[in-house]
This record gives structure tokens, C-alpha cells and sequence, in this order.
């Protein structure tokens, strides 16, 4: 415990300088207004724990003597005599600011919208909404979130939220990473108005999002919109191909997951030139044609997935000696051929 502590100072000193620190050794007593933001907060909240008691139903007759009786929300540690910033779900910054807030797995049904205090909690870095069940009352995702100009992180998977992603979310201009992932749609605003001003991001997730776009303009809405990107998963989005070659402006690209879009196309051959490219996931994306023996010998990847493709042909070459491929699946497609010795 001791040296825990002494890291823990350690830390304090090394961080103080940035304020955009999370980590929960450098924070500071609770301010008396961000209190009374999240005491407000919390009164609006509803949680629906059906979910929960039909587990403790179930346990009721013997069946799953191993799960938890009880469901324990974060928000139960929001006590009235304690300092905020102490609470579960809370991050604050030295100045006693709340900076992050995470209601993720709450079992959230309504009580958001854009009169909510939470959108007065202006100094929010970081807001985690995902794994709750706003679908439950038709809830859609709440306008106002662009009060929250400082957020650097948003993840909203899963959230239950419904409809159309608002305009709001192309003004968080400082989003490093955007999970917006679930039940939504991306029409009007379309998906170039909504991340044109998102310069600063480096991951996005939004699987599981019909997204409307004609053909392949997805590509270059993103690739003309977020050069710093990394992270690009878009599985199960409705999306067309083929992939187009204005992709490769993301320079930083090293994760693309594209699963379960109709791509219905060849695999083009400039997938290999992206410097960094790590993870190649596209099962089931209707691919056809040979595939370009190039990106097996990419030196940067590790993990290619190309999981029921049927019409996808190809053959293995001798691997490179230096190659980092951890993971390989081509079950169900049309490689054929001999197994490289390398491999
Ligand atoms: C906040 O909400 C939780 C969950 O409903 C509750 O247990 C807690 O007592 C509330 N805190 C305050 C200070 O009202
Ligand atoms: C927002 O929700 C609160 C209750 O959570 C309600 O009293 C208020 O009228 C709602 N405001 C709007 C603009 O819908
Ligand atoms: C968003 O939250 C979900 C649920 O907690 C988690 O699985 C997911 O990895 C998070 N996304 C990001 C980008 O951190
Ligand atoms: C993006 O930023 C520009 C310049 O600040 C602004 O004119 C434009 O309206 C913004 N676009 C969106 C979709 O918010
Ligand atoms: C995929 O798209 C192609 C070309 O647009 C179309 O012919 C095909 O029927 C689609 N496949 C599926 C499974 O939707």
C-alpha cells in the first residue's frame, strides 16, 4: 500500500502539467456547482433493472448458483456527504473539475435530453453512455451534446440510442475517438457533414449504423475528412463498394474492419501500401476475384480475416522472414493451393 501511494505521488508530480490527464491519482476535491450538476444529474436518471431481476429469477430456483444476487449501479456510491470526485463513474482534474463521466452499463431507459444538466458538466474530456437500453423508451440521441466542446472521448455504443446521429457531433471538434456504434442512422446529416470538422480523430466505431451513401463515396468522405485516422471500423453499416483508392490518404490507417457489407468486389491491390496496416477484417463482404498476394507479404500485418468469401480466389506465396502475421483466416473462400513452408 505504502508504494502504491508513493507511485501514485510520483505520478502526481509527473502529470501535473497536463491537464488532460484522467488518471485518478491527480485529481481534485470536488467543486461545489459540478456537485450539484451531478446530484441534479442523478435525480433525472431512470434505470430499468428488469433485465437484472430476471437474472435473480432465474436464480431463485437453484439453476446459476454462481451469478451475482445483485446488481450494484455505479450510482449507488453518489453520496451526498462525499467528495464527487470520489464517486464511481467520476474523473475530475486537479481544480476539483469534473472531466469524465462514465454511465456505461446502467441500464439507462430516459431522462436525457438537451436541458439535461449533464450538458452543463462543461469540462467533460471524456463521456461513456454505452451498454444501455434508451431504446426502451424510444429515445434518440439528445441534442445539446455539442455544449460538451472539450470532449475527447464519446462512446456511445450500444447505448439503446435510435435515429438519426444529430449535426451536434460534427462540432466536437477536439473527438480523438467516437463510438457511436448501435442502432443508429447516418442520412441527413450524411456521414461527410457529420465528420468533415472531426480532424482531430484517430479512431471512429460505428458498427452496427445504417449508414446512407451512394456507392463507395464512404471512402472519400472520411478518408477527405480525418487524416489523423487509425481506427476505422464500420461492420454491419449497409455500406457498397468497392473500396476506393482515396482511402489511402489515411496515411495512419492500421485497423480496418469492414464485416458483413456488401463490398461486392475485387480486393484492390493499394491495401498493401498503407505504411502502418495491422488488421485487415472483412468476413463476408462478398468479395470476389484473385486476391492480391502483395498484402499477404506486408511486413506491418498482423491480423487478415477474410472469413466466407466464397468467390474469393488466391493461393499462399513464402511468407516474409520478418512478417508479424499472427492471425490468418480464409475459411470459406476459394484459396486453394500448397501451404508455404514459411508459414
Ligand atoms: C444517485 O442515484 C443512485 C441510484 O438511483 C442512488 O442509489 C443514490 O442514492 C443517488 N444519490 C443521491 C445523492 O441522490
Ligand atoms: C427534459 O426532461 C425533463 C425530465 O427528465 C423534463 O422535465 C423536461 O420537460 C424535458 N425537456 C424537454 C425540452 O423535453
Ligand atoms: C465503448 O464502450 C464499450 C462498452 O463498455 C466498449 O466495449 C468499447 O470498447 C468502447 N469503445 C471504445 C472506442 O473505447
Ligand atoms: C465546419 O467548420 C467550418 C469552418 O469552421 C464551418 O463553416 C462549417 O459550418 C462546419 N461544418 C459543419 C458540418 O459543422
Ligand atoms: C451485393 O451487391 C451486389 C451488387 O450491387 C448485388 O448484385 C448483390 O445481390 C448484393 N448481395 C447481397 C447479399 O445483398
Amino acid at each position: 500500500m505504502k508504494s502504491l501511494q508513493g507511485a501514485c505521488i510520483g505520478l502526481v508530480l509527473f502529470t501535473l502539467s497536463f491537464s488532460n490527464s484522467f488518471n485518478s491519482c491527480v485529481q481534485g476535491k470536488c467543486l461545489n456547482d459540478q456537485k450539484a450538476l451531478l446530484l441534479q444529474l442523478n435525480q433525472s436518471l431512470i434505470s430499468n433493472f428488469t433485465l437484472v431481476d430476471f437474472h435473480k429469477a432465474d436464480q431463485d430456483d437453484d439453476t446459476h448458483p454462481d451469478l451475482p444476487l445483485t446488481f450494484s449501479s455505479k450510482r449507488d456510491s453518489w453520496r451526498l456527504n462525499t467528495d464527487c470526485c470520489s464517486w464511481d463513474g467520476i474523473g475530475c482534474d486537479i481544480a476539483g473539475r469534473v472531466i469524465s463521466l462514465d454511465l456505461s452499463g446502467e441500464y439507462l431507459v430516459g431522462g436525457l435530453n438537451s436541458s439535461s444538466s449533464l450538458f452543463s458538466l462543461q469540462h467533460l474530456e471524456k463521456l461513456n453512455l454505452a451498454d444501455n437500453h434508451f431504446a426502451v423508451t424510444s429515445s434518440p440521441i439528445p441534442s445539446g451534446l455539442d455544449q460538451l466542446a472539450n470532449l475527447i472521448y464519446l462512446n456511445m455504443s450500444r447505448s439503446g440510442f435510435i435515429g438519426q446521429i444529430p449535426i451536434d457531433i460534427s462540432r466536437l471538434t477536439s473527438l480523438v475517438i467516437l463510438d457511436l456504434s448501435g442502432d443508429v442512422i447516418i442520412k441527413d446529416p450524411d456521414l461527410e457533414a457529420l465528420t468533415r470538422n472531426l480532424t482531430r480523430l484517430r479512431e471512429l466505431l460505428l458498427n452496427s449504423v445504417t449508414i446512407f451513401e451512394q456507392g463507395n463515396k464512404w471512402c472519400r468522405s472520411l478518408s477527405s475528412s480525418l487524416p489523423k485516422l487509425q481506427v476505422l471500423i464500420l461492420e454491419w453499416c449497409d455500406l457498397s463498394g468497392p473500396l476506393d483508392s482515396s482511402l489511402l490518404r489515411l496515411q495512419s490507417l492500421r485497423v480496418l474492419r469492414l464485416t458483413a457489407n456488401n463490398i461486392s468486389s475485387e480486393i484492390p491491390d493499394f491495401l498493401a501500401d498503407f505504411p502502418n496496416l495491422v488488421t485487415f477484417v472483412c468476413e463476408s463482404c462478398e468479395l470476389y476475384g484473385s486476391f492480391p498476394e502483395r498484402l499477404l507479404k506486408v511486413k506491418t500485418l498482423r491480423n487478415l480475416n477474410l472469413r466466407s468469401n466464397e468467390r474469393l480466389q488466391g493461393s499462399l506465396p513464402e511468407f516474409p522472414k520478418d512478417g508479424r502475421l499472427q492471425e490468418l483466416v480464409l475459411a470459406v473462400t476459394g484459396f486453394g493451393g500448397e501451404i508455404p513452408t514459411s508459414i
